[in-house]
């Protein structure tokens, strides 16, 4: 239940990471279609390459890869990028969309020689599934149980050489066995500045825009370092200048589209500063322990932890104590500038 409600908030931010289906169409036309395309993360994409180079001068499967890291910085893209580069056809599903065994076998025992499996939100999937994908995993192999009670019987099934891809945002809730599995485990960390200045401006060529380097900064510095953002914002920014604008694009005109939408220069929307107002104002500063900040600003417990807390104590506005949150001096100081 609360999950649902944070997911019904987080999709109506702006700044939100996750994507809804009327973006992904969107998302999709612009996605890198090679790791040449890709920008930053260069330390994985040298490891990753190797690993596909090796694989294919064997004329192997690749071995299985996990992806972690923030919603919107590129898993579901590399996927798709790793499939291209093998000459690889991919399958699509994800942790929770696995409800049954019978999906997961069903699923593997189609896969031929060289398929990718994709399993977007791996941590998802309940523990008797994911058993399924142990003996898969390693043994290329389905155990499958016929009958009931003592004469109950094991077959063992073979499966093609296919290559898993996982991908997670949360490390942490995947069982070990599970992690042990993959032959690589790539994290994805937020992008600098300058490469989201770079993917805003790959993205706005292929929307048939050609906005200078000040314009493209702009929109970067408030996309929370996250791709996805930098998409979305770049979206709205080129509506507004359609309309208001006749589609002529600069900084003053991305930066008025940007106030509209009440996204500051470093990427706050209003709940977040409003969540920083309530610990300097009714708090002192804090620490307020998470319930009471949670009774203050009329929010769920679990919204503020997961979803309005990460970016803020990321870029250093918010400390966690043991007492509770506090805000630092970069949270004041940012306020009063803006
Ligand atoms: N390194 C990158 N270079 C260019 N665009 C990127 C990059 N990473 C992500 N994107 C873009 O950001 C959006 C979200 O990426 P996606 O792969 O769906 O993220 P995730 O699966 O991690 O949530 C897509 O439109 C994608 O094209
Ligand atoms: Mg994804």
């Amino acid at each position: 239940m609360i999950e649902t409600n944070t997911d019904i908030k987080e999709e109506k931010r702006t700044v939100s990471k996750g994507s809804n289906e009327n973006e992904r169409q969107f998302e999709i036309g612009l996605r890198p279609q090679s790791l040449a395309d890709f920008v930053g993360q260069e330390d994985l994409k040298v490891g990753l390459q190797i690993f596909m180079d090796a694989a294919k001068a064997r004329e192997e499967a690749m071995d299985h890869v996990l992806l972690y890291g923030n919603p919107g910085l590129g898993k579901t893209t590399l996927a798709h990028i790793i499939a291209k580069e093998m000459g690889a056809n991919i399958r699509i599903t994800s942790g929770t969309a696995l409800e049954r065994v019978g999906d997961l076998a069903a699923i593997l025992s189609n896969l031929k020689e060289g398929d990718i499996l994709f399993i977007d939100e791996i941590h998802r999937m309940n523990r008797s599934i994911e058993e399924v994908l142990y003996p898969a995993m390693e043994d290329y192999a389905l155990d499958i149980v016929v009958g009931k009670g003592p004469s109950a019987r094991t077959l063992r099934l073979g499966l093609e050489r296919f290559t898993i891809i996982g991908a997670t945002t949360r490390l942490s809730l995947l069982s070990s066995p599970l992690r042990d599995r993959f032959g690589s485990t790539y994290h994805l960390s937020f992008y600098t500045p300058d490469e989201v200045t770079k993917i805003v401006n790959r993205s706005a060529q292929l929307l048939k825009l050609s906005p200078d380097t000040k314009t493209c900064e702009a929109i970067a510095c408030r996309s929370r370092r996250t791709p996805r953002i930098a998409n979305r914002l770049l979206k709205r920014v080129r509506d507004y200048a359609q309309v208001k604008h006749g589609g002529d694009l600069d900084e003053v005109i991305a930066n008025a589209a940007l106030d509209i939408l009440a996204i500051d220069p470093l990427g706050l929307d209003n709940t977040d500063r409003r969540l920083l107002h309530t610990i300097i104002n009714n708090f002192n500063g804090g620490p307020v322990g998470l319930s009471t900040l949670a009774a203050a600003t009329q929010e769920e417990q679990a919204t503020i932890e997961e979803i309005y807390e990460p970016f803020l104590l990321q870029i250093g506005f918010l400390e966690r104590t043991p007492r509770g949150r506090k805000a630092t001096q970069r949270a004041y100081d940012h306020l009063k500038s803006i």
